[in-house]
């Protein structure tokens, strides 16, 4: 998506060789007419899949899942994340560890919203090393769901993430591929 490129090197800014703050665009800051593009890229990527929901971990996944979910006319589903966790019946639960912020959450899912009659579209914001991804996978997994496939807004491809799970045999399509930061300057793929 080449305005998404032309806006991430005006708007973006490297924190360090592994990270770029995406805060204008994606992480606190969103540009609502961007983002509806984004959503609309979405579903004509994946208008031959029968999609049922779209599903997405909050926080930041959740304004281009609502888009893509309004673009496909589903409901959008978004894993809470939990501090504690209390055991849930009706819940799935993974427990998931965080590349920025070096912590591990918990991520759920009411069991009411994720059924094996759903095909879903799994959307997020940024893929690095692919572990809360690989977390709602799993839920996506136990909950009997199909799993469309994933649509990822920026896919940092010098890290593992979106590999591993196309060699799982999942779909990923991502928006832009960053190749590398190094040297203080964003190489898309
Ligand atoms: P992921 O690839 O499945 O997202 O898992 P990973 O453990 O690698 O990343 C965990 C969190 O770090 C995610 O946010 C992800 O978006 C964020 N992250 C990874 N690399 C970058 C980066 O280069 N820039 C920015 N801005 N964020 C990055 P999260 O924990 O899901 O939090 P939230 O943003 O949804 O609240
Ligand atoms: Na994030
Ligand atoms: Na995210």
């Amino acid at each position: 998506m080449e305005l998404l490129k032309e806006r991430i090197l005006r708007e973006a800014s490297i924190l360090n060789q592994d990270v770029l703050k995406l805060d204008a665009l994606l992480n606190h800051q969103v540009d609502p007419l961007l983002t509806q593009e984004m959503g609309k890229e979405f579903a004509r990527l994946y208008a031959e899949s029968p999609i049922t929901k779209v599903i997405t971990v909050e926080s930041s996944g959740i304004p281009v899942a609502f888009s893509t979910a309004l673009a496909l006319g589903v409901p959008l589903v978004f894993a809470r994340r939990k501090k504690t966790l209390i055991a849930d019946p009706d819940a799935y639960c993974e427990r998931v560890p965080s590349f920025t912020k070096g912590i591990v959450t918990d991520i759920m899912v009411s069991r009411q919203f994720l059924t094996a009659d759903d095909t879903v579209l799994f959307i997020d914001d940024i893929i690095a090393n692919g572990d809360a991804a690989r977390g709602l996978i799993k839920i996506i997994e136990r909950s009997g769901a199909k799993l469309a496939g994933l649509g990822i807004v920026v896919e940092k491809s010098f890290q593992s993430g979106a590999r591993t799970i196309r060699e799982q045999g999942v779909r990923v399509e991502s928006l832009v591929k960053i190749a590398s930061l190094d040297g203080g300057k964003i190489r898309f793929e």
